[in-house]
Formats: structure tokens, C-alpha cells, sequence
């Protein structure tokens, strides 16, 4: 081998080595969200608590928000045990006054960079099943909870020069499905109000877009088991694991991937969309 042979040989691996990385390099600082302070509602449990738990591992100081007395300390906990920043907050999200005194302390200690709006709650029934108590609870928390946590937070995200926000809807929002009357009606309007938050503040900088998961196994579903079919939970879970096409039920490890991209930098070119998260609910009929 001459020596001009063996010094292009040289260049060219130096040169692959240097792409390979530059490509690891671009690969490892991926979906990282670090030094962003987020808020997550309904933190305590299921969907928020798994969304609170990656945000934090990925660098972000979450701020754990839920109604339940020990289940935001909890989610706070098991971050701080695996090296993770968190601080955790009673907050009920149908209270407008408490919302917004607790979301400008919050910007107040750190800049808010992200919301997460995931409380809920549900109710089975269909319109004459709906009692006018149960469509204004569910109201309250789904629809107005979310408004709340948009109407503190979107003039803190506007003076930071921009955020994110992700809500979290569900499936019921663009499709029917039996005996979710009043559930549905708030997912719709979550869904909605991201649409239109996305728009009119789009020249702040703040990027807007929702989750519709398909059945998840949280307490949210062992809960609605355990009240609707005592003594059948098992066999009602294998029947609402399969009414998705991919046969089974989502994991909330699952949403709080997708929570986590859309959040990230990564996702700087989305904005006002709707992301099923679903095992094929939505689009296939098997
Ligand atoms: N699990 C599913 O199959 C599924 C499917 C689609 C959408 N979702 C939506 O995902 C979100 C999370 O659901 P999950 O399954 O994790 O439920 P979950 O019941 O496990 O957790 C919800 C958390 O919200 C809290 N919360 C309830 N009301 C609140 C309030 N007023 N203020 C603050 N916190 C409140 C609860 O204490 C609880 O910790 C909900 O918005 C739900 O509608 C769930």
C-alpha cells in the first residue's frame, strides 16, 4: 500500500469516527428537558405521576400537583429517591383563585417552562344517566380545571418568553363510545381549547397540543372496575384490554414517552395537534 493510499485510508476512518460521534453526541442530548421547570396536575397518580416521574429523570424540575393529601408527596418522593428535583402541591384544579395563587408562587421561585394539564376524573353513563351533580363535577375538574391552570399560566409563560403546554384528553374526544356522556363532553373541550390556545398564542412562542389515550391501565381504570362490575373486575379488564385492536390495555410509561417528546425541543415544530396514543382504537377496525 503507497503512502497516499494509506493516508486516505486514515482520513476516511478518521472521518467516519468523528460522523459516528457527532451522531452519538446528537443522539445522547435527545429529549432532554433539562433546567425547564414543568407542572403537572393530577401528579399523584397513573398518567401525571409516570409523566412527573421522565420529566424529572430527563433533567426537569417538576412541580407535582394533585387534590389527594400524600399522593403529590409520594410521586415527590420516589423522584427525589432516584436523584430527581420535585416539589409537591395540594391543589384542587377546579379552584380558580387557589390555581392561580399557587401557579405565580411557583414563577415566582423559577420561570415556568412547561404545563401539563392531566387531572381528571370520569363518569359512566349516558345522557339520561347523567344526573345534572355528575355532569357539573365532571365539568368542573376536566373542562374548567384545565381553563384554570390556562388562565394562570399562559401570562407567566407569555412573560418567559414562551412554553408548553400538553393536555391531556382521551379518545371519547373524536370518536363515540358507549355510556361516556359527560366524559366525553369534557374531553371534547379539552381537545378544543387546544386548538384554540395554540393559535392565539402562537406568536408567544407557546406551543399547544394534546394526548388521546386509548384505555390505560391506571387506579383511574381499576377504580371505575371496582364501582361498575364488583366481583367481575378480571373479567372486564380482559374485555376493555381488547376493545383495543393491538389487544391490550396502554402502560402509563407509554404516555409519558409521547408526554416527553412533545415537551422536548425536539417537537419545536409541532403545535396544535391532536396525538392518539391508542393501540389502534381510533383508525382500525380489526
Ligand atoms: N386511564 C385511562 O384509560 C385514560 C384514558 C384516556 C384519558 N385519560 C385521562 O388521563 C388523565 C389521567 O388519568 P389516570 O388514568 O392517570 O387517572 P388517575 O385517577 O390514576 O389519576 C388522576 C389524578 O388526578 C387527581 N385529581 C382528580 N381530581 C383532581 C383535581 N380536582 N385537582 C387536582 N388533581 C385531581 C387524582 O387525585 C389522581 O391522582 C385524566 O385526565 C384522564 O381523563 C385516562
Amino acid at each position: 500500500m503507497n503512502v497516499i493510499t494509506l493516508t486516505t485510508l486514515t482520513t476516511l476512518t478518521t472521518l467516519t469516527t468523528l460522523t459516528t460521534l457527532t451522531t452519538l453526541t446528537t443522539l445522547k442530548i435527545m429529549f432532554r428537558i433539562d433546567n425547564k421547570v414543568a407542572i403537572v396536575t393530577g401528579a399523584g397518580s397513573g398518567i401525571g405521576k409516570s409523566i412527573a416521574r421522565l420529566f424529572a429523570a430527563r433533567g426537569a424540575f417538576v412541580h407535582v400537583l394533585d387534590i389527594q393529601d400524600g399522593a403529590a408527596e409520594e410521586t415527590v418522593d420516589e423522584i427525589r429517591v432516584t436523584g430527581g428535583q420535585a416539589q409537591a402541591h395540594v391543589c384542587d384544579v377546579s379552584d380558580q383563585p387557589g390555581v392561580i395563587e399557587l401557579i405565580s408562587a411557583i414563577q415566582q421561585e423559577h420561570p415556568i417552562h412547561i404545563l401539563v394539564n392531566n387531572a381528571g376524573i370520569g363518569f359512566v353513563g349516558n345522557l339520561e344517566n347523567t344526573p345534572e351533580a355528575e355532569f357539573d363535577r365532571l365539568f368542573r375538574v376536566n373542562v374548567k380545571g384545565v381553563y384554570n391552570c390556562l388562565y394562570a399560566a399562559i401570562p407567566h409563560l407569555k412573560a418567559n418568553g414562551g412554553g408548553v403546554i400538553l393536555n391531556i384528553a382521551s379518545v371519547v374526544a373524536s370518536v363515540g363510545i358507549p355510556d361516556r356522556f359527560a366524559y366525553s363532553m369534557t374531553k371534547g373541550a379539552v381537545l378544543t381549547m387546544t386548538y384554540s390556545v395554540a393559535l392565539d398564542y402562537i406568536q408567544h412562542n407557546i406551543r399547544c397540543n394534546s394526548i388521546s389515550p386509548a384505555r390505560v391501565h391506571t387506579p383511574f381504570v381499576d377504580a371505575y372496575l371496582a364501582k361498575n362490575y364488583p366481583g367481575r373486575e378480571t373479567e372486564m379488564f380482559e374485555k376493555l384490554a381488547k376493545t383495543q385492536p393491538i389487544g391490550r390495555m396502554g402502560t402509563p410509561d407509554e404516555v409519558a414517552a409521547l408526554a416527553l417528546f412533545l415537551c422536548s425541543d425536539e417537537a419545536a415544530f409541532i403545535t396544535g395537534c391532536d396525538y392518539p396514543i391508542d393501540g389502534g382504537f381510533i383508525k382500525l377496525v380489526p
